[in-house]
């Protein structure tokens, strides 16, 4: 099956197309595409699954998946976090059934085995009448199987299937800079609420490029809340001002602040004057630089393959005054043509408690199951997984080439160091840049084969048998070959 997926994809031309930001209209409902997503982006990337400020408490947890793979993010009782794989070591049974909470340990709802918070297991019914004892089932490092890899980023936790894959940071690469803008106003970091969880007939793809780049959608699908005055510029055009950027896993798109000093244009967005002194001492002298040198106030962005943040600022209340808020958002496959979105409200953990709660409000408006915004652009998402599931969407190919010219030179040339002193590269005006990006790096994964990831034994009797808590290993050879 493996073999006869890359035929394909080499036949038609599938992936050279959506290099030269010709997108084949299928690949947003195709389930062999799918099929391969699952084992090349999804069994490989470093997946978000939550925020250590969720298990902020031993014995806190959160159950989270990478696409089909559940996993229990717990943080022990030494307080380090850990995320084991779902599935009881016994006959399946998914061990953990709620969605949070804080435990000791886990207890197998099927025949009743025991796990520590720590992963060991711990009690197994009937032992010696069953197993004889030690001599039949050696319970001594037995533990619920480890994800491959786990890592975080300030407080961003992430997983990977993959036991070679590279270190997060390197990973997540420049992108770093801007993680940091949604994460990092202070010493303490962010705390999360959430999330919001919900079902979209959508390909989980969509999602991902619009918040990577998409700032040319505004003016028209987003007239309404323009023209309601949830915003303070009176117009959605002028998204065109902003600059977009890509840098390591991710890119995003910025709005363009009037004139100011750093401290004006951070009030200007909304945030009070302790926080900007915060921002002031926590990010470093570039990340300010682009907001009070440059101009530009980060918004929307995505991390490869399915995680999104949003930075915004509406009128909250009957006020003239805006106020910002973060959301941090995933797009979860279900399968091509479903996503479920989890969405969570972010905001510093120093933030006085009047500006969390306006700030609570603020994303409530705009983003979450019934914000103005994501109800906008839920619809043209599903429209179009809908129709590109058809015979006819297999014969086109999506026009993604904005902001380069027939000879691949740029319609506005690349903003200097000195205009953006971010990294990576940056445009202002519309284009899809960023689009290509993220959709070139998909390319590129399901390009590449995965390499066989070796077995783990359950207190096996044959010589050699392994410990699952060792750390799985990758033997050579791939799966296509
Ligand atoms: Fe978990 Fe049997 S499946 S104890
Ligand atoms: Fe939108």
């Amino acid at each position: 099956r493996q073999r006869r997926l890359i035929q394909v994809t080499d036949q038609t031309g599938v992936l050279a197309d959506v290099r030269r930001g010709m997108i084949p209209a299928h690949v947003y409902n195709d389930r062999e595409i799918f099929e391969l997503e699952k084992e090349r982006v999804f069994a490989r990337a470093w997946v978000f699954v939550g925020h250590e400020s969720e298990i902020a408490q031993p014995g806190d947890y959160v159950v989270r998946r990478v696409l089909q793979d559940s996993f229990i993010v717990t943080r022990d009782e030494e307080g380090e976090i850990r995320a084991h794989f779902n599935m009881c070591l016994h006959r399946g049974m998914q061990v953990c059934r709620a969605e949070m909470g804080n435990a000791s340990h886990f207890r197998c709802p099927y025949h009743g085995w025991s796990y520590r918070n720590d992963g060991r297991i711990v009690g197994l019914p009937f032992h010696q009448d069953a197993y004889g004892g030690e001599a039949g089932f050696k319970r001594n490092g037995q533990r619920l199987l480890p994800a491959p890899n786990l890592a975080t980023y300030n407080g961003l936790i992430f997983v990977s299937l993959d036991p070679d894959a590279p270190p997060l940071e390197e990973f997540l690469g420049d992108f770093r800079f801007y993680l940091d803008y949604y994460t990092k106003q202070s010493g303490s970091g962010i705390e999360l609420r959430g999330p919001q969880r919900w079902r979209v007939k959508a390909n989980w793809k969509i999602g991902a490029e619009n918040f990577a780049g998409d700032m040319y959608h505004t003016p028209q699908t987003h007239t309404s809340v323009v023209e309601i005055g949830l915003f303070r510029e009176p117009k959605a055009e002028k998204r065109k001002d902003g600059a977009t950027y890509w840098a390591g896993a991710g890119g995003g798109t910025t709005y363009k602040l009037p004139e100011g000093d750093l401290d004006e244009r951070l009030r200007y967005v909304g945030y009070p004057q302790e926080m900007v002194d915060r921002m002031k001492q926590h990010l470093s002298s570039d990340q300010l630089k682009v907001i009070g040198d440059d101009g530009f106030m980060i918004s929307a962005a995505s991390i490869y393959p399915n995680l999104s943040l949003v930075h915004n600022w509406p009128r909250v209340a009957d006020s003239e005054n805006v106020l910002p808020f973060i959301s941090i958002r995933q797009w979860q496959p279900i399968s091509e043509d479903e996503t479920e979105v989890l969405s969570w409200f972010a905001v510093d953990a120093e933030a006085p408690e009047e500006f969390k709660a306006l700030s609570y409000k603020a994303y409530l408006m705009c983003f979450g199951s019934t914000g103005m915004f994501e109800q906008d652009d839920v619809e043209n998402w599903v429209s179009l997984t809908n129709t590109a599931a058809g015979s006819m969407a297999r014969r086109l190919r999506l026009n993604s080439r904005m902001g380069i010219l027939e000879d691949d030179t740029e319609v506005i040339p690349q903003l200097t160091v000195e205009q953006f002193h971010g990294p990576g590269s940056a445009h202002t005006g519309y284009s899809e840049y960023n689009q290509r990006a993220l959709l070139s790096r998909w390319a590129d994964d399901l390009e590449t084969p995965m390499s066989i990831v070796a077995t783990v034994e359950v207190g096996g009797p044959r010589e050699g048998a392994q410990d699952a808590s060792a750390k799985i290993s990758a033997a050579a050879g791939d799966v296509a070959a």
